[in-house]
């Protein structure tokens, strides 16, 4: 087959990216690995920038979102027994919405059939041909038949484990990383939140995040180290350990429930500069990834999508290459100024194995200074909310 725009990853880059080209009349299709109910399944952060929900409101999908979603003006910072709320919508006059990012998935790819938005689910096998030539393509395998898309464009829509940055010759790879000494342990339970808005702390235990889905379903995670095991938590101690946490700082108790879904996740900063080598554009977690303390995740690839879909669109429109030609660096603007942030907030609410007693100072003298400045308040708001395009 024949189209303009082939998209590689139906995740929330990809999927976005496929609604935002339909929405112009511009071809494109969708190769996913996983099955649909594999995707839609996935857990994963739940605070959207208006950045995120502004696209979805411009391609009219933001029914449910405004129906379910959660509006926050504040956010809290803890340090040991302290609460310091950082109140962004004073502060920056916006705010975020908690609204799993499982949500927004199911609410794109629910609305491709009618959007004549083309994904083919369980494509295995799939490759990246010719992407610095004029014909670049796409194969893939399905039903046991070898298939072939011919496009104008390839988008490396493929999170951190796809095939894309692999298609870019070594030589033109400029790529940094740092990994944590640590991981996210995280529950999802049918459970109300212990508080109104999110808690980030930073305790004598490590790092906490109190978070939530609904009034009736709440996000938690607690730092762990590395080498942590899911079967090294069962409920009961996560439970506990929450428990501990947040009673001296929530509204409300921490109600325990059954989980949904517990898992670890590893942390690390990550940025590959080159988001495009010829006629392949990267986008998403297939380009960086941050550490999840800043919430900038999805984000960061609804701002690459919002980015990279003008391009497109200028260039079927008008001939116009000059967005295309300015892609990556203006995407890499953003993109480094949220790795900032993440990095930040990590640093300050995390406990590092290597770090002592001065360090410890450090951070305690900061969340001091955030507490009581305005101006330190501010900076943390602006980037919180999401900086703008
Ligand atoms: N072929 C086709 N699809 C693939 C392949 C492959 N070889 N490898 C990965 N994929 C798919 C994955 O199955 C996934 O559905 O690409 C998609 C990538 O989606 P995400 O990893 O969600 O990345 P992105 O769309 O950039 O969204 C970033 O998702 O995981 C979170 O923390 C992340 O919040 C961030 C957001
Ligand atoms: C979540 O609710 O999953 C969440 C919220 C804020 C974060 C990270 C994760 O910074």
């Amino acid at each position: 087959m024949r189209t303009s725009v082939a998209i590689i990853g139906a995740g929330p880059a990809g999927l976005l990216l496929g609604h935002l080209l339909r929405a112009e009349g511009i071809a494109c299709v969708v190769v996913e690995r996983q099955t649909r109910a594999r995707v839609e399944s996935r857990i994963r952060a739940g605070v959207l920038e208006t950045v995120t929900t502004d696209l979805l409101r411009r391609l009219g999908l933001a029914e449910r979102l405004d129906a379910e979603g959660l509006i926050e003006s504040g956010f809290n910072l803890a340090n040991d027994e302290a609460l310091i709320r950082v109140d962004v919508t004073k502060l920056t006059g916006r705010h975020v919405t908690v609204y799993g990012q499982t949500e927004v998935t199911r609410d794109l790819i629910a609305a491709a059939p009618s959007r004549d938005l083309d994904i083919v689910f369980e494509a295995s096998e799939v490759a990246l041909h010719d992407v610095d030539g004029d014909a670049p393509f796409v194969t893939y395998a399905k039903d046991g038949a070898l298939q072939r898309i011919d496009a104008d464009f390839i988008a490396g829509c493929d999170g951190f484990h796809g095939p894309s940055r692999k298609a870019i010759p070594a030589a033109r790879v400029r790529e940094f990383e740092r990994v944590y000494p640590f991981g996210w342990l995280g529950i999802l339970a049918d459970v109300p939140p212990c508080h109104d808005e999110l808690i980030y702390a930073n305790g004598a235990k490590g790092f906490a995040l109190a978070s939530m889905r609904s009034p009736t379903r709440s996000r938690y995670y607690i730092q762990v180290p590395t080498t942590e095991r899911v079967e090294d938590w069962p409920a009961t101690r996560l439970w506990d350990e929450l428990e501990a946490r947040f009673a001296p700082l929530a509204q409300r108790a921490v109600v325990r429930g059954d989980p949904l879904e517990i898992s670890i996740a590893p942390l690390r900063s990550y940025v590959f500069e080159t988001m495009r080598h010829g006629r392949l554009f990267l986008a998403g977690d297939a380009a960086h990834i941050v550490p999840p303390t800043g919430a900038k995740g999805l984000n960061l690839a609804a701002s690459d999508i919002a980015y990279l879909s003008t391009a497109l669109i200028a260039h079927y429109a008008r001939g116009d290459e000059t967005l295309l030609t300015g892609y990556e660096a203006k995407a890499l603007a953003r993109i480094w100024k949220a790795e900032r942030f993440s990095w930040y907030l990590t640093k300050l609410m995390h406990r590092f194995p290597e770090d002592g007693a001065f360090e410890r100072r450090m951070q305690i003298a900061e969340l001091d200074y955030v507490a009581q400045s305005a101006a330190m308040q501010t900076v943390i708001a602006e980037n919180y909310v999401g900086l703008p395009l």
